[in-house]
């Protein structure tokens, strides 16, 4: 297979109050056309970070991205980027939001209707399209703003963490669902996720990212036939043992997050405590 995104020394430092913050180093990554690649790694490894450049919203420090062989220059736009939030516009129906890709585009009224209701059917919200998002349920809203980006027909998805805010059932419904739309698309998914169970029913490879700064530890490939059930398939004995050598990479990266979180609420107390002596110093006049 063809590489689709190729990533080449990736690094990004990001510079605040004059202290920088080593979020990513040395990513390389080449990801394939048609296939399904998920991220995991501890909270704050950089994986919000490392989809925003691939989106083109944020400037790598160092390194190139390419994307079917031309180097990336400014937004993406063949790109669909499903982020964590939804963002819905709480002022327009369901038809009214997964609409917006195309109105922007300038397609016709009725091009854009009909089209935005043959995906209310697909993503399983027929009967919805006229209601606003309030009305809908955390998953409604996840299927809502999936057909918000399936309607421009992008060839590559970036999904960040899309099923974490719904409960356990639906989120296993909506896995299912999500390998029945992508199935046989030839579409490209990166997929980042804190559930490794769900990485791995997923995904052709799992990328394991290290504690910051972020860089891919390890990558395992899943050699577990498709089509996929993502509920049974937990149950199956190579799912499990993939599960436990994965485990053990990700278990130690989020042992060293912890460690990092712990230090920096240790050096922000030690700064407060300094911030409030000299406070007190002042206060006093000593
Ligand atoms: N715009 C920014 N300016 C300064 N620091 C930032 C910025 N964006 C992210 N960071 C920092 O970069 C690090 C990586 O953040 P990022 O959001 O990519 O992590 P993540 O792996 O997506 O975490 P999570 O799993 O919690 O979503 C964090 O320490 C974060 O505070
Ligand atoms: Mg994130």
């Amino acid at each position: 297979m063809r590489d689709k995104i190729v990533l080449r020394n990736i690094s990004k430092v990001f510079t605040r109050d004059e202290r920088e913050l080593r979020a990513l180093i040395d990513i390389n990554i080449d990801v394939k056309e048609g296939e399904f690649l998920s991220i995991v790694g501890p909270s704050g490894c950089g994986k919000s970070t490392l989809l925003n450049i691939i989106a083109g919203l944020l400037k790598p420090t160092t390194g190139e991205i390419s994307l079917d062989g031309q180097l990336l220059k400014g937004i993406n736009t063949k790109i669909g980027y499903i982020t964590q939030r939804d963002n819905l516009l709480p002022w327009r129906t369901t038809r009214g939001n997964i609409e917006i890709g195309l109105e922007i585009r300038g397609v016709a009224k009725s091009e854009r209707k009909s089209r935005a209701m043959e995906l209310i059917d697909r993503v399983g919200l027929a009967g919805f399209d006229d209601h606003f998002p309030n009305e809908l349920s955390g998953g409604m809203r996840k299927r809502a703003s999936l057909a918000r980006t399936l309607i421009y027909n992008p060839d590559v998805f970036l999904m960040d963490e899309p099923f974490s805010a719904v409960d356990a059932q639906t989120r296993l419904i909506l896995e299912n669902q999500l390998l029945e739309l992508w199935s046989g698309t030839g579409n490209t998914i990166i997929f980042v996720t804190h559930d490794l169970e769900e990485a791995i029913s997923l995904s052709d490879r799992v990328i394991v990212f290290s504690a910051r700064p972020g860089t891919a530890k390890a990558v395992n490939s899943i050699p577990l036939t498709r089509p996929r059930d993502t509920i049974k398939i937990r149950f199956n004995e190579d799912f499990i043992k993939i599960y436990g050598s994965i485990w053990k990479d990700l278990e130690e990266e989020v042992g060293k997050a912890e460690e990092l979180k712990t230090k920096a609420e240790l050096e922000k107390a030690r700064e407060d405590q300094e911030g409030f002596r000299t406070s007190i110093d002042e206060d006093t006049g000593l």
